[in-house]
């Protein structure tokens, strides 16, 4: 590796007698591979860390954040490290450390009466949904990258998924945290309280800021009831209007068990089809799009049945669904997720792309969609929409892929900047965001400041120098230093 400084050795040192020296991996250790850590999951930036420092406790973490601190050297929190805008890899610098939560992911306590659990931030989220099931009760974030993705990158990133429509986003769903300070201290804050009116939302400030203020540790998270009953269908929709109507119906008849409302284009889902034969798409060739809906009902499965067999019959009355299955069983419903949930992987396996995670007043999609599609179809001839998502929270992955057979490197050098600012001023245009639920991380941190209000963004950049003056937690992402 590169020659280290003085302090750079000695704070090594230092984070190996806090965290035992296997827990602090460094590119001078014999085979050391530190690529995992340093690596984005969609292979767009590779980083260079200082070292990889994996606590297995608050204190620990508040220890090594006091070291880094005294030391002036960044900390890169990370969880799961499935995140898609370049938020929890290091630099290419070498003096980043990439702080791993992995080892501390135990829960902590379920509290049944208060309906909340207690868990610490590298728990795994399918782990996470699966002590809560086991407990009898339902943790409802789901999401594509669950089995790998951690609460705290959940709850870094404010996370989405495909149960926002009814349960909210990871925000909603979290009522206290703990916290370890760019200071090294720590914020006890794990209440279980719903209602708490004792000055600033600071649990609301640090969910959504993607490490740069400061590291969750733990957190006590939102418990429900599970479903007595959970179905799922998938529609074929003559168009996006359609999809939107199909929504209107579908809060109509199901009130608080629609659970679940994708969207899928043609496009999108004939990678899938091609990509992943075996999963057996249906309906998609006679359609523009389909849409993917769950009900989940407190009675019965033949409540639910009946509330579904009749919000469909209506839809096809209405002209907003043209053709519809509902799956049988639990497998079948699985089957149908998994294909939407599949999206991402085959648009990978179709080669680079520029990925979109935009949200528009419901009501406008339709026209937004209509209108950009055609700007992209002029503007860079040639090009793939592939666009999917989860329209029941008007968020959709407006996804532009390289003409077919086109060099995909040289598609992004030649027209990434330009397809974002065509479609990010759309977003503005449609009084959307540009970030429904990725977040900013690097990838868009040139832009946040062409698009956010003003106001707002000097808010955000008193903030973040209130509480990491020295800049080291996360540096570069979300904010850029220089604009603070
Ligand atoms: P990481 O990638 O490790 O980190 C993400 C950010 O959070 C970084 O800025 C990091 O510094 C910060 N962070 C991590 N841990 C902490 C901590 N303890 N304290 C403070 N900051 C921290 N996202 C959605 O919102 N909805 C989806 O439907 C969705 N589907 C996906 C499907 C696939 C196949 C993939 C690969 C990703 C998907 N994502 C989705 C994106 C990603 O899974 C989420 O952003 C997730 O919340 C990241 O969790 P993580 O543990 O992997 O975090
Ligand atoms: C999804 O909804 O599947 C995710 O947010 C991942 C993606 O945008 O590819
Ligand atoms: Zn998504």
């Amino acid at each position: 590796m590169t020659d280290l400084t003085t302090t750079q050795t000695d704070l090594i040192s230092q984070l190996r007698a806090v965290c035992g020296h296997a827990n602090v991996l460094t590119h001078d250790d014999p085979g050391a591979d530190l690529s995992p850590w340093e690596q984005d999951w969609r292979k767009r930036v590779k980083g260079l860390a200082l070292a990889v420092v994996r606590p297995a406790n608050t204190q620990e973490v508040a220890a090594v954040v006091k070291a880094c601190a005294a030391a002036n050297t960044p900390i890169v929190p990370q969880g799961g490290n499935t995140g898609l805008v370049v938020g929890g890899v290091p630099n290419n610098s070498g003096t980043q450390i990439v702080l791993s939560m992995t080892r501390m992911n135990a829960v902590r306590a379920i509290d049944p009466a208060n309906l909340t659990i207690t868990v610490e931030a590298g728990c795994v989220l399918q782990n996470l949904q699966a002590a809560a099931e086991n407990s009898g009760f339902l943790f409802p974030l789901s999401l594509g990258a669950e089995g790998s993705c951690t609460i705290g990158g959940n709850l870094g990133t404010n996370a989405g998924g495909t149960q926002v429509v009814r349960y909210g986003n990871t925000r909603e769903l979290c009522l206290g945290l703990e916290v370890v300070t760019a200071q090294g201290d720590i914020w006890h804050g794990l209440t279980g309280l719903r209602k708490d009116n004792t000055g600033y939302d600071l649990r609301n400030l640090m969910i959504g800021s993607e490490g740069t203020l400061g590291i969750i540790c733990a957190a006590t998270m939102k418990l429900y009831p599970l479903p007595a009953a959970q179905l799922t269908a998938w529609a074929a929709v003559p168009s996006m209007e359609a999809a939107v109507q199909l929504l209107g119906l579908a809060h109509q008849r199901l009130g608080p068990g629609l659970t679940g409302f994708e969207v899928m284009g043609q496009f999108a889902l004939s990678l899938v089809e091609k990509h992943y034969p075996q999963l057996r798409v249906p309906l998609w060739q006679e359609t523009p799009w389909c849409v993917l809906l769950e009900n989940s009902d407190s009675e019965n499965e033949s409540h639910a049945r009946g509330q579904f067999e009749s919000l469909l019959e209506a839809a096809l009355e209405d002209g907003c669904v043209t053709d519809a299955v509902v799956a049988e069983n639990l497998t079948q419903a699985r089957s149908l997720w998994h294909i939407r949930e599949t999206i991402t992987l085959a648009q990978v396996q179709e080669g680079l792309n520029i990925k979109h995670d935009i949200s528009i007043p419901v009501s406008r999609i339709p026209a937004f969609v209509a209108e950009t599609d055609a700007l992209l179809a002029r503007e860079v001839p040639g090009v793939r929409l592939v666009d999917f998502g989860h329209l029941g929270d008007g968020n959709l992955h407006y996804n532009v892929q390289a003409p077919e057979g086109a060099d995909g490197q040289a598609f992004l050098r030649d027209n990434e900047e330009r397809v974002n600012t065509l479609v990010f001023d759309q977003v503005a245009k449609f009084g959307g965001s540009i970030s429904a639920e990725h977040g900013v991380g690097e990838q868009k941190v040139n832009k946040l400041p062409l698009y956010k209000d003003p106001t707002a963004l000097a808010m955000m950049r008193a903030v973040k120098k209130a509480l990491d003056p020295q800049n080291i937690m996360n540096p570069g992402r979300v904010l850029a230093w220089h604009n603070i």
